[in-house]
């Protein structure tokens, strides 16, 4: 129970991509500023929030389960506010009330700045609170467009996945209705941020320590904002403008829609020393039927030569994608072109999902979810198999070879260890995983590593720690990285 006198609690559990990732620090940091302090347990919080991924089935039936154990907690404290917030509760609305009848809050992603009012309002009336944006058809683009709100208050460091990294959401929303996926619904309508708002945030976010900004857009390089007097700026015009941050060291940005990868972009990248030669541009199928049926609006042969160009525009840039296999009427042979399009493609990575049928989209609507689970489970594998075969062919090139890594914290070995010197990861300017040895000084810091061996994700090395010495006797040492504050589970 709540007294004057105790700060009250609120536990906060994460799945899905880096947007939630960043709702949750945005939820929390401005429960923080109404005096809540945050737990790592739902047994002894006050408030106990569920930040929800739709993009798969498995990742709602998690959601529930977790719902589940919050019960205890409820009935023992019936006080309790329990939420549930983000996608689920913007697509699922009533259903999640249905299924989880404990829940006092259901929240939508446009409407998470309600969520301190919605807590007072809840335990005034004892009665469940909704917030949710317009449905995609339930009024004028303007009217649906301003149901989702930006949402972008004054952010906590604490909630970071470092204290030196940040996400940065500049644009909102999809209009790109892919067939199989929910997001044009539950994220809304696609509207990019104004730029002054993003650049004054960066710069924010870098006086408070920040050293690395991931920028974020279901489709970031379709970023474009109209000034309404004919200027558009585009993600080219804002990474030029970010640059010029003192103190800030790397921009990256995700996620990339192949399409909109423009030449204006690619010269950016390769021009601006900050930008990490890193892209992650989703193919989702080799096959041009299934794109077809995706209704990606592109071809096999498309992507190719958006991947040369790629290539030939920024050299030695990595680039990763994104698999859906087992999509309607997916057939062997249909699998076999995905199969060749990864296999010479060389990814640095694959994100590889086995298709799942959402209520709702146009794909559930128009064809049956024919291939058995078996088959998708199969294919899953496979197409894992060789994708895993090019990682580990293209981070043995990096053998023999420096590389500049921006150090994250202790590796998973290095938290059980101890002591003065341990295991450090971080990552190289390609987004390639890398672990040496090295003092927690470190954390924080650009370090030149060695390459001297590496499996299919991670590159091992040894730190030129030599050259940071002198730099250290100057210098307070940093503290390290706190442990996550979020459980990304990412389903
Ligand atoms: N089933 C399986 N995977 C999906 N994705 C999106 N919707 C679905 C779905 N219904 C995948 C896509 C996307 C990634 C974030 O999730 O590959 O790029
Ligand atoms: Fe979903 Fe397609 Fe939009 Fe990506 S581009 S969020 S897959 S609709």
């Amino acid at each position: 129970m709540t007294t004057a006198t105790t700060a009250p609690k609120v536990y906060i559990e994460t799945v899905g991509c880096q947007m939630n990732v960043l709702d949750s620090e945005l939820v929390v940091g401005t429960l923080k500023r109404q005096g809540y302090v945050l737990t790592d347990t739902p047994a002894d919080a006050d408030v106990i929030l569920f930040n929800t991924c739709s993009v798969r089935e498995l990742a709602e039936e998690k959601t529930y389960s977790a719902i589940g154990r919050a019960l205890p907690r409820k009935r023992s404290h019936p006080e309790t506010i329990v939420g549930v917030i983000g996608c689920m509760a913007q697509k699922d609305q009533e259903h999640v009330r249905k299924r989880a009848p404990l829940v006092d809050l259901v929240v939508g992603t446009g409407q998470l700045a309600r969520i301190p009012e919605l807590i007072t309002a809840a335990r005034k009336t004892g009665a469940p609170q909704f917030a949710l944006s317009l449905g995609r058809a339930d009024g004028g683009r303007h009217e649906v467009e301003a149901s989702f709100e930006s949402y972008d208050p004054a952010r906590d460091p604490q909630m970071r996945p470092t204290p030196f990294q940040a996400f940065v959401r500049i644009q909102i929303g999809c209009d790109k209705f892919c067939t199989y996926c929910v997001v044009p619904s539950t994220r809304g309508p696609e509207q990019s941020r104004h730029p002054d708002h993003i650049v004054n945030e960066v710069r924010v976010l870098v006086d408070q320590g920040a050293k690395e900004v991931t920028l974020l857009g279901q489709t970031v390089n379709s970023y474009a904002h109209d000034h309404g007097d004919g200027r558009t700026t585009r993600l080219s015009d804002l990474i030029s403008r970010m640059h010029d941050i003192a103190g800030l060291e790397r921009i990256k940005f995700v996620t990339n829609y192949p399409k909109d990868m423009t030449d204006d972009l690619l010269d950016a990248v390769r021009e601006l020393p900050k930008v990490v030669k890193y892209l992650h541009v989703p193919v989702q199928s080799g096959c041009d039927d299934v794109l077809k049926r995706m209704k990606r609006n592109y071809t096999a042969g498309f992507y190719r030569e958006m991947l040369a160009r790629c290539r030939e525009r920024v050299p030695g840039v990595a680039v990763s994608s994104d698999f859906i296999v087992g999509f309607c009427g997916e057939t062997e042979e249909s699998f076999r072109k995905t199969v060749d399009l990864v296999a010479e493609s060389k990814f640095k990575n694959s994100f590889i999902f086995k298709y799942s049928e959402r209520p709702g989209t146009k794909a559930a609507g128009r064809f049956p979810d024919d291939v058995p689970e078996a088959v998708k489970k199969r294919r899953n594998n496979d197409l894992l198999a060789v994708q895993n075969a090019n990682s580990l062919a293209d981070a043995r090139e990096w053998i023999g070879r420096a590389v500049e890594v921006l150090v994250e914290g202790p590796s998973k070995v290095g938290v059980k260890t101890g002591g003065p010197v341990r295991q450090l990861v971080g990552r190289t300017m390609t987004d390639h995983i890398t672990v040496f040895d090295g003092p927690d000084r470190l954390v924080g810091r650009t370090v030149t590593v060695d390459v001297t061996d590496a499996s299919a994700f991670t590159l091992f090395g040894t730190a030129r720690t030599a050259e940071h010495v002198g730099v250290e006797t100057t210098r307070e040492p940093e503290p390290l990285a706190p442990a996550r504050r979020i459980g990304l589970a990412v389903v």
